[in-house]
C-alpha cells in the first residue's frame, strides 16, 4: 500500500506544499489526508491555519486519533511501523494562525473556513496578494458559488473547487469545481492532486451544491416533508433507504452526522437564492431543532440521542 502511494505522489509533483486555511472537521481532514498519503513519504509539508493556537491543537489532537485509526488498518500487524508513520505524518503538519505568511511558499490552499461568503471574499484578497504567482486557490466550500468567492481575486484562471466529503479521510470522492475563467492547467492540477491524495475526482460546472449535495441536500428534505407528513417514522425511514438501497446511512442518521446546523444553512442559503425551487424549501422541523440547539452528533442530540 506504500509503494502505491508514492507512485501517485509522483503525479502531484507540482503540488508540494498545501497550505489548509480552517481546521475544522472538513480542513482538518484535507490536511490530515495529505500529511498521511503524500508529504510523509515526498518531504511535502502542509499548513493548517485557524484563527487561535486553542483550536489548532484540538484539531491536531483530532488528526492524531484519526490518523492512527487510518494507519491501524494499513499497517493491521505491524504497530511500530504504524506509530512510526504516524508521527513521520504528524511532523509533516504544521500550525499557523498567520493566514497570509502561510502562504507563501504554498503550490495549493484549500480554504475550508466559516460558510460565509463576505468572510471568504475578503481571505481570498488577501490571500491573492500574498501568495506566489502560481498558487492555485480552491475553496471546499459545500454549497456557496464559486464564483461569487473568487470575485476579488485577480487569479481566476488559478481558481477552482475542492469539495471533499466527511470523514474526508474515509469517503473515496473529490469534485473538481471549475468557473468559466479556470484555466485547464489548474483543473490538470487539481486532479492531479486529488488522485494522488487516494481519491476519485469527478468534474462539475458552479452550481448550487455541484452534484452530490445538488442530490443529496434535497433527498434530505423529502425524508423531512414525509416524516412531517406522518407518512412514516424517522427510524422507518433511515431503515428503509439503508436495507433498501444499500446507503450506509439513513437521511436522518446522516444529516444528524453532517450536523443540522450546516444543512439548514444550505437549505436555507439555496430557500433565498431560488424562491421558486420546492426542493430547496426549509422544513420547519429542521428550523425548529436547530433553534432548541440540537444540532445533530456533535451536540449530543438531534433526530437521534448521542453519548458525547
Ligand atoms: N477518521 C478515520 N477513519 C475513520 C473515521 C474518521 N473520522 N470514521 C470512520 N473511519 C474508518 C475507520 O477505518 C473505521 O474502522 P475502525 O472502526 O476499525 O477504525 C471504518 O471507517 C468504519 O467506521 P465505523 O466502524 O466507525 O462505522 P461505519 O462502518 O458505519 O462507517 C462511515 C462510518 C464511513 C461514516 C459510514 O457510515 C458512511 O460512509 N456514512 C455516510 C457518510 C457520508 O455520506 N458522507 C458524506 C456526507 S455529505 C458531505 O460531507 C458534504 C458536505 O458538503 C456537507
Amino acid at each position: 500500500a506504500v509503494r502505491n502511494f508514492s507512485k501517485s505522489a509522483i503525479m502531484a509533483n507540482a503540488i508540494k506544499n498545501v497550505t489548509v486555511i480552517g481546521s475544522g472537521l472538513m480542513g482538518g481532514g484535507v490536511a490530515q489526508t495529505f500529511t498521511f498519503r503524500l508529504a510523509a513519504q515526498t518531504g511535502h509539508n502542509v499548513v493548517m491555519v485557524d484563527v487561535d493556537d486553542g483550536v489548532l491543537s484540538k484539531a491536531h489532537e483530532r488528526i492524531s486519533t484519526s490518523m492512527k485509526r487510518v494507519a491501524k488498518k494499513k499497517f493491521g500487524d505491524s504497530q511500530e511501523e504504524a506509530n512510526k508513520f504516524v508521527s513521520d505524518s504528524l511532523s509533516r503538519l504544521t500550525t499557523s494562525t498567520d493566514s497570509t505568511a502561510s502562504v507563501k511558499n504554498a503550490d495549493l490552499v484549500v480554504e475550508a473556513i466559516v460558510e460565509n461568503i463576505d468572510i471568504k471574499q475578503k481571505l481570498f484578497k488577501q490571500l491573492d496578494e500574498a501568495a506566489p504567482e502560481h498558487t492555485i486557490f480552491a475553496s471546499n466550500t459545500s454549497s456557496l458559488s464559486i464564483q461569487k468567492i473568487a470575485q476579488n481575486v485577480k487569479r481566476k484562471d488559478r481558481f477552482g473547487g475542492l469539495h471533499f466529503f466527511n470523514p474526508v479521510p474515509v469517503m473515496k470522492l473529490l469534485e473538481v469545481i471549475r468557473i468559466p475563467e479556470t484555466s485547464q492547467a489548474t483543473i490538470d492540477s487539481m486532479l492531479a492532486w486529488g488522485k494522488a491524495m487516494g481519491k476519485v475526482t469527478v468534474q462539475c460546472k458552479d452550481t448550487p451544491g455541484f452534484i452530490v449535495n445538488r442530490l443529496l441536500v434535497p433527498y434530505q428534505g423529502e425524508a423531512l416533508r414525509m416524516y412531517e407528513r406522518g407518512d412514516a417514522s424517522i427510524k422507518d425511514i433511515d431503515t428503509a433507504m439503508k436495507l433498501g438501497t444499500g446507503y450506509p446511512m439513513g437521511p436522518f442518521e446522516l444529516s444528524d452526522y453532517v450536523g443540522l446546523d450546516t444543512l439548514l444553512f444550505i437549505i436555507e442559503g439555496w430557500a433565498k437564492d431560488y424562491p421558486d425551487e420546492p426542493l430547496f424549501k426549509v422544513p420547519e422541523s429542521l428550523r425548529k431543532l436547530v433553534s432548541e440547539g440540537k444540532l445533530g452528533v456533535k451536540s449530543g442530540e438531534g433526530f437521534y440521542k448521542y453519548n458525547k
